[in-house]
């Protein structure tokens, strides 16, 4: 007891617990604060990586995989489709895939992937994000005969977008899209 009457002991308890009793609290609520910046388990299952056993398509064969809630476009590639690539080199921005801000470092040449024979594209067009349509067959018709190769077709782009398996460039809007 001090001079003045104060109990300097039960001051000091008093202190303590009312101190502890503070920092439990902000504990018990920093903890799950700070723990709702975590992404959900759906955020993480939409962010996680997607795996896909390839040995499932057939030559030519395509398949859509969902990543990240986007399309994407799994082509096993024949070797006709390859050996096409060099000659459509003219008609493209990035031929040899040599634009780094467009695909990854060690994505290069002319096939665009890591696997010659596959290739793996988010199927959204770069216009305003249609679904391109796969038509593999060489030579249809209607998207060019002769100069149809196989590849990727936007109905709302005719006869402007017709795209060889293999890559989409920018692509010049019709009127109506
Ligand atoms: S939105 Fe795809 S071509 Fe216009």
């Amino acid at each position: 007891m001090s001079s003045d009457g104060v109990n300097s002991t039960r001051r000091k308890f008093l202190t303590a617990a009312t101190s502890a009793v503070g920092v439990a609290g902000v504990v018990g609520v920093a903890v799950p604060f700070v723990g709702s910046w975590n992404p959900s388990a759906k955020a993480k299952a939409a962010g996680a990586p997607v795996k896909f056993d390839f040995s499932k398509l057939e030559p030519g064969q395509m398949t859509v995989v969902e990543w990240r809630g986007q399309p994407v476009y799994v082509v096993n590639r024949t070797d006709t489709q390859l050996a096409a690539l060099p000659g459509l080199d003219a008609q493209l921005k990035d031929p040899n895939s040599e634009n780094a801000a467009q695909q990854p470092l060690y994505i290069t040449g002319v096939e665009r992937s890591i696997k010659p024979h596959i290739l793996v594209i988010v199927g959204l067009c770069t216009h305003l994000g249609c679904a391109p349509k796969f038509v593999p067959e060489v030579g249809v018709a209607n998207l060019g005969g002769a100069s149809w190769v196989g590849g990727f077709f936007v109905p709302a782009m005719v006869p402007s977008s017709i795209y060889p398996v293999g890559f989409m460039q920018a692509c010049r809007p019709r009127p109506t899209c």
